[in-house]
């Protein structure tokens, strides 16, 4: 019996590990490595909460052990102790320790909570970026003032806040980039705000963080922090591709003309808004297929010939029988929109 209690705690502690390791997995999907003051600011406090614990422990098991040495029983002891039945001190005690420390944790995360939903920049602050957000079953929408709309990847400028609003158009879903920032979800009908902040240029894993389907786990997006300059030039260039109604390049046309054929109804490739599947504006620079899926040729036949089979419950409808050259014409085009090049920092 005895041996089996150790091996029960021994077993307890590797499936901790096992799913803590979870957590460090992928670059940049952690909370526990924080890339953004607002990240930093939950790190502290859950820090901060941790230590609190650690501390209450330390000193609910020292007196433990302390009564359990002092008042054990000693030979010759034949009779009852005296029995103690309630004291007030010892319970005005136990109450107001708990209350101070609550209070510790309270009041920070009360001043964090009001300005996390903070929807606008102060006055002094002049070009500051605003994004609506969109969740559908099961992809992002991103909506830019410019007059433009990203699908999956979202840009933002790096060192300063960005102020998003979040709306979903099915479900309920919830926006969470976990190296940058809190969670909140976005509910049909209701406008949410949030902001976040990148330190440093990166790729940040986003996840939808609420249950929304059959897909809900593959509800992926990425962030996408760029210098002031290189994000004011991606937007530029977004701006610009957006107003591009026909390919520029001849060698696509073929591609194109399948796409108005068989892909218009549901997806954009210009103007701001979407249909109901994700604008594709820039759709050559994603580093993934509907969030997740590697963004090569093969990966994005399969996808478009049967996108259930990777995406369970999502709204694309398959293309089992399109002519092959009819499939690598639009492959063509589709890796023509991209607005950013090779060497562009990422
Ligand atoms: Cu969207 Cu879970």
């Amino acid at each position: 019996m005895k041996h089996l209690k150790a091996w029960s705690g021994y077993l307890g502690l590797v499936a901790v590990v096992l799913l803590l390791s979870g957590c460090f997995g992928e670059q940049n999907l952690t909370a526990l490595d924080p890339k953004g003051p607002q990240a930093q600011w939950i790190f502290d406090n859950m820090m901060l909460s941790l230590y609190i614990m650690a501390f209450v422990t330390l000193v609910v098991f020292a007196i433990f052990f302390y009564i359990l040495a002092k008042f054990r029983r000693e030979d010759g002891d034949n009779e009852y102790p005296k029995q103690v039945h309630g004291s007030t001190v010892l319970e005005i005690t136990w109450t107001v320790i708990p209350i101070l420390l609550l209070l510790v944790l309270f009041v920070p995360t009360i001043i964090g909570t009001f300005d996390f939903a903070e929807s606008q920049a102060p006055d002094d602050v002049e070009d500051a970026v605003y994004i609506d957000v969109t969740g559908h079953q099961y992809w992002w929408q991103f909506d830019y003032e410019e007059g433009f709309t990203a699908g999956q990847e979202v840009y933002i400028p790096t060192g300063e806040r960005v102020y998003f609003n979040l709306n979903a158009q099915d479900v309920i879903h919830s926006f969470w980039v976990p190296a940058l920032g809190g969670k909140i979800d976005t509910v049909p009908g209701i406008d949410n705000t949030l902001w976040l902040e990148a330190d440093e240029p990166g790729t940040y894993m986003g996840k939808c963080a609420e249950l929304c389907g059959p897909s809900h786990a593959l509800m992926d997006f990425k962030l996408i922090a760029l210098e002031r300059e290189d994000y004011d030039q991606w937007v530029e260039d977004m701006v610009a591709k957006a107003d591009v109604e026909q390919p520029e390049d001849a060698s696509v046309q073929a591609g194109y003309d399948v796409f108005q054929e068989s892909c218009i109804s549901c997806h954009a490739v210009s103007g701001p808004g979407s249909a109901s599947g994700p604008t594709l504006t820039n759709f050559g620079d994603r580093k993934t297929i509907a969030g997740y899926l590697e963004n090569t040729d093969e990966q994005l036949e399969a996808w478009i010939r049967n996108p259930d089979e990777f995406k369970q419950g999502n709204n694309m409808q398959p293309f089992p029988d399109m002519p092959d050259e009819e499939m690598d014409a639009l492959i063509a085009y589709l890796r023509s929109l991209e607005v950013r090049e090779e060497g562009d920092p990422e």
